[in-house]
């Protein structure tokens, strides 16, 4: 067992409507055909401070402190390392995650100070690879809207355009900091087929 490779663990980012999950899964299948043993996962996590956290996000729910909610976050992201990413990784699996440790640096910040929402998120290992997907916020707000008319989306507490627009500024703001191990910054207003080549060209830059 000692010899097991570690996998990789890399994380996929952008505002809503930028395609994170699309592309995500995207990855997964083409990770896959290669013979690649992949996880596939998310945050807000699936387990239970995910559920909750979606079920405060929704619009309807009753609105939390933007601090609690930034904890949560921090919280939700823990436990979703140290429980399924970790030992995904210690298996020798690639772990995709659609968001991480960026996700709260760019939509936190917009209500509690940077230095703190870093510190909260401290033991947040740095993923290898983030994968930011940039699409201008009014490309992906038409995005998030159809889906929206198409019924195929609950409207969530961060969707309104000037929310977004502040959201792409932070991501640009802190996508070159620390924490976040190697990023590749990739033009996603692009049909998904070439945004999913120009996103595995980064994963076999970094030997996949
Ligand atoms: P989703 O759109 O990827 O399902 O994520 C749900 C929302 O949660 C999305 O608007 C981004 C937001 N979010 C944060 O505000 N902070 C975080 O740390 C994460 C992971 C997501």
């Amino acid at each position: 067992m000692a010899d097991q490779p570690r996998g990789r663990f890399i994380a996929i980012e952008g505002i809503d409507g930028s395609g994170t999950t699309l592309q995500t899964r995207a990855l997964a299948d083409w990770l896959e055909g290669r013979g690649v043993s992949v996880l596939e996962t998310r945050e807000p996590s699936r387990a239970a401070i995910g559920r909750l956290i979606r079920e405060r996000l929704a619009v309807r729910g009753t609105a939390l402190d933007p601090a609690a909610l930034a904890l949560l976050f921090a919280a939700d992201r823990i436990d979703h390392v140290m429980g399924e990413v970790v030992p995904a990784l210690e298996r020798g699996t690639v772990v995709l995650s659609d968001r991480y440790l960026l996700s709260s640096l760019a939509y936190q910040s917009l209500d509690c100070d940077a230095a703190w929402v870093r510190e909260i998120n401290a033991r947040a290992p740095p993923p290898d690879l983030t994968l930011v997907l940039e699409v201008p916020a009014e490309v992906a707000f038409a995005r998030v809207q159809r889906r929206a008319a198409e019924g195929g989306a609950v409207e969530e507490r961060f969707d309104a355009l000037a929310l977004q627009q502040q959201i792409a500024a932070n991501y640009r703001r802190f996508r070159e900091g620390p924490g976040l191990g190697l990023t590749r910054v990739i033009d996603g207003d692009r049909p998904p087929e070439v945004v999913t080549a120009a996103l595995c060209a980064a994963l076999v830059e970094i030997g996949l």
